[in-house]
């Protein structure tokens, strides 16, 4: 049975990856999760699981070496998939520190000691074994708005924010010790995520909910940014694509081919939801535009993210699957059936960090 090391397990889009795969091989696969728990690590995402056979969750810090070198020595790992990260741009703004140590520090963890427990004594690694870091799109740094310019695994690195400057970080990392060691590695670069469990501090599922609660809808500077978002099922998918089928060293870039101005994000959103909620309920008062505010913009903002997914498309076969709109209806259906778990991830740290960044609006 092959067993995968997940990190980051807890957070939005590790917690969608190991239930798409529980989905897709069931029993035939171990999966350990490894995760901090920090305010974006939360296990009522995986309570559905969490008393699978064939599931271990493990606390533990990325940049704690030996903790991770004894999960490598407790168990023979066939994959691992590195998620754990710090991934909000605000936060990275504000305290770029952490970001550095857990993006890259974290990353240098988890390669030496994946490395010390495959290697063989020639240098070589014992077969089959395979590392795959996910990454973003954001480390190529900003296209023109007007352009049909894209971004392609052989764009130039071009980070603008501490959180996209340690991606960068550790992509180089994992990059020299596939180029030192030969070490057995994939590097994927994907859009923004969108879906069930997003932490709603990131656009999406914070405009859910503050337009539920009949809260400000805070866009920042003009509005107009562009990002190019995927149903995250769709990057699962890819992750799993990539790690079975992908070449070895290789990278590859995951988009959706569904570039939108923040803007128009919102206003669907907000059509979404009235299409949505039920005749007679006190919300469909209030959700509309109205809400819409413009405040300051974020500092060094990127202006565009658009990614040309062709090179996973023509080797590997994956594309998007989700269209927005179904995509978008799906989410809001979940945050409808999920409320207690809003209200729990807002009722803590998130609800201090939201009045410091947007000072109760
Ligand atoms: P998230 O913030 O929702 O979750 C991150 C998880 O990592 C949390 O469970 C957290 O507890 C855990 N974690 C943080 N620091 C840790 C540490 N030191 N040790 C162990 N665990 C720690 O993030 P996400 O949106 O699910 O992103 C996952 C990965 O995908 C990240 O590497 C991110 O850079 C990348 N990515 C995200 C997006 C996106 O749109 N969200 C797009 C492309 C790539
Ligand atoms: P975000 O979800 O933070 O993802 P990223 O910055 O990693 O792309 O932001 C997506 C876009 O939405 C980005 O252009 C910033 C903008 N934005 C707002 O306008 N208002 C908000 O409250 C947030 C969180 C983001």
């Amino acid at each position: 049975m092959r067993t995968y090391l997940v990190t980051g397990g807890a957070g939005f889009i590790g917690s969608n990856y190991i239930h798409y795969m529980f989905g897709k091989y069931d029993n035939a696969i171990r999966i350990i999760n490894v995760d901090a728990l920090t305010y974006a690590g939360n296990l009522a995402n995986l309570k559905d699981i969490e008393n699978r056979e064939n599931y271990t969750f493990i606390r533990a810090d990325i940049c704690d070496r030996e903790a991770i070198a004894k999960i490598f020595r407790g168990n023979d790992i066939d994959r691992v998939v590195h998620f754990a990260a710090e991934t909000h741009v605000d936060r990275s703004i504000r305290t770029p520190e952490v970001f550095v140590q857990t993006n890259v520090l974290g990353t240098a963890v988890m390669l030496n000691c994946a490395k010390a427990a495959w290697e063989l004594p020639d240098g070589s690694f014992k077969p089959g074994k395979k590392f795959l870091h996910v990454s973003t799109d954001e480390v190529y740094g900003s296209l023109p708005e007007d352009d049909n310019a894209f971004f392609y695994e052989t764009t130039p690195y071009d980070p603008h924010s501490p959180y996209s400057a340690s991606k960068a970080s550790s992509d180089m990392l994992v990059r020299s010790y596939m180029d030192t060691y030969h070490f057995p590695a994939n590097i994927t670069n994907c859009s923004n995520n969108y879906g069930p469990y997003q932490f709603p501090e990131k656009l999406i599922p914070l405009i859910i909910n503050n337009a539920l609660q009949g809260r400000k809808l805070p866009v920042y500077g003009d509005g107009k940014n562009v990002r190019d978002w995927l149903y995250v099922e769709d990057h699962a998918k890819a992750i799993d694509m990539v790690q079975e089928q992908g070449r070895l060293f290789e990278t590859y870039n995951i988009g959706g081919h569904n570039e939108k101005q923040n803007i128009e994000i919102i206003h669907i959103i907000l059509e979404t939801l009235q299409e949505m909620l039920p005749e007679g309920d006190p919300r469909k008062a209030y959700v509309n535009e109205g809400l819409i505010t413009y405040v300051e913009d974020r500092k060094g903002h990127d202006r565009r993210y658009a990614i040309a997914p062709d090179k996973i498309k023509a080797e590997i076969g994956w594309e998007p699957e989700t269209r927005f709109r179904d995509g978008i209806r799906k989410t809001i259906r979940w945050f409808f059936e999920n409320e207690e778990w809003m209200e729990n991830v807002t009722s803590g740290d998130y609800q201090k960090y939201y009045e410091e960044m947007y000072g109760g609006r």
